[in-house]
């Protein structure tokens, strides 16, 4: 019997041209550049500007990695997208995607695992495709985290960035692609990291945006303690399920949170730093955008080639976390080049014509 395998084959990723620096910062909140460089490892983040949301950021993302796929979106089966800042509580981001880049077949739903979302959508890809479940799917990590901060919180302001990041997921026989996951969950920390406000137990209401239960609340070294032991233990785990040592992997690519639980993961794997894509110095934490925003960057500097072995690992809030190892490959053999950002046009018009039927439909039938 053949075996199907889950390969990356495409990447891309969008963040906001507008820049946000340490000392931009420090003009609203009582911090320096030195603390904040010292403490994170963090010189600026992008912020999205009034036009930008989640689902735009993830689709442009999407439009780019489907593109180094060679992919056309209608040959999509599937759309995760994974956030912590979705565009709406429902409905999903996701839809707005599949819509936004003419996805025609795919269904399309949200991930809410925090930062370790992107991993989690990578394994579920990766198992709907060796099930014979699916063979083509996105996954997308896109955040618009600066909208859910106070930025009078000196604690939590300094981190989060905003930006989207995704890969192509597609089946083939070839050997590579998704080796092996490892994700868990502990929700016993859950009020470690959080946003309390507009869900059930505090629906939106005058007295929440007064307490601020809107706003990211995390107890920062709570999450700093927890994330350099479990970055470590899934590591290794998902290593040790392929049958492989961390001598076989050639990159590893962390959640981009903070320099130190990086460098102390590290020493915790007694794996080289040189090995380790960073880039949080320039974008901050961008929650379930960082990896894939960090893979791109790993493959434009060449650090990253077919035939490699990397590892993405990640924790958040939830508490979650978890990691994967991928077997690098690449875009599948094609003969004809696809256009995904000629379908985007068409998208458009299909979308407004999809309106205008219900609301013909509507007036037909009467609307109840
Ligand atoms: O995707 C997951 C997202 N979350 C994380 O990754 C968070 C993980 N945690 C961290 O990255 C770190 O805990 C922080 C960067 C948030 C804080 O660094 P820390 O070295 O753990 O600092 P701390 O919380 O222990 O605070 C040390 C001091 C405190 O003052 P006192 O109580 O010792 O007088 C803070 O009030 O630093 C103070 N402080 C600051 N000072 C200047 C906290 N934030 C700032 C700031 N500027 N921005």
């Amino acid at each position: 019997m053949s075996t199907r395998n889950a390969h990356i084959t495409g990447w891309g990723m969008a963040v906001p041209d507008q820049v946000l620096t340490n000392d931009d910062i420090a003009k609203m909140v009582d911090t320096t550049d030195e603390w904040i460089v010292s403490r994170t490892g963090i010189h600026e983040r992008r912020i999205a500007n009034s036009d930008q949301t989640t689902a735009s950021l993830a689709s442009e993302a999407a439009l780019r990695a489907l593109e180094v796929a060679n992919l056309h979106p209608g040959d999509l089966d599937m759309i995760i997208v994974a956030t912590s800042s979705p565009e709406y509580i429902f409905p999903a981001t996701a839809c707005v995607v599949q819509d936004r880049i003419g996805a025609v077949k795919a269904y399309a739903f949200d991930l809410l695992a925090a930062c370790t979302g992107f991993v989690y959508g990578i394994n579920l890809a990766s198992q709907a495709i060796k099930s014979n479940g699916a063979n083509n799917i996105l996954v997308i990590g896109s955040e618009t985290l600066t909208r859910l901060v106070n930025w009078k919180d000196r604690n939590t302001c300094i981190l989060f960035g905003d930006g989207a990041g995704a890969f192509v997921l597609q089946a083939s026989e070839e050997p590579g692609g998704v080796l092996s996951a490892v994700l868990r969950s502990d929700g016993s920390g859950a009020n470690l990291l959080s946003v309390p406000g507009g869900g059930s137990p505090h629906p939106a209401s005058m007295q929440t945006l007064y307490d601020g239960l809107h706003y990211i609340q995390m107890n920062g070294r709570e999450v700093f303690r927890f994330a350099t032991r479990v970055m470590v233990e899934a590591t290794f785990e998902t290593v040790e399920t392929a049958q492989m040592t961390m001598d076989d992997i050639q990159l590893l690519i962390p959640h981009q949170a903070n320099q130190r639980i990086i460098e102390a993961a590290a020493r915790g794997l007694n794996y080289p730093m040189e090995q380790v894509m960073v880039n949080l110095d320039r974008y901050g934490n961008t929650s379930t955008a960082s990896i894939p925003i960090a893979t791109v960057e790993a493959i434009e500097q060449g650090r990253l080639k077919p035939g490699d072995n990397t590892v993405l690992v990640a924790f958040g809030g939830g508490l979650t976390w978890g990691a994967a190892l991928i077997q690098w490959t690449g875009p599948l053999p094609f003969q004809k080049k696809v256009s995904p950002r000629l379908v985007r046009g068409y998208a458009r018009g299909r979308s407004i014509l999809a309106r205008l039927r219900r609301r013909i439909e509507g007036f037909i039938w009467g609307n109840g």
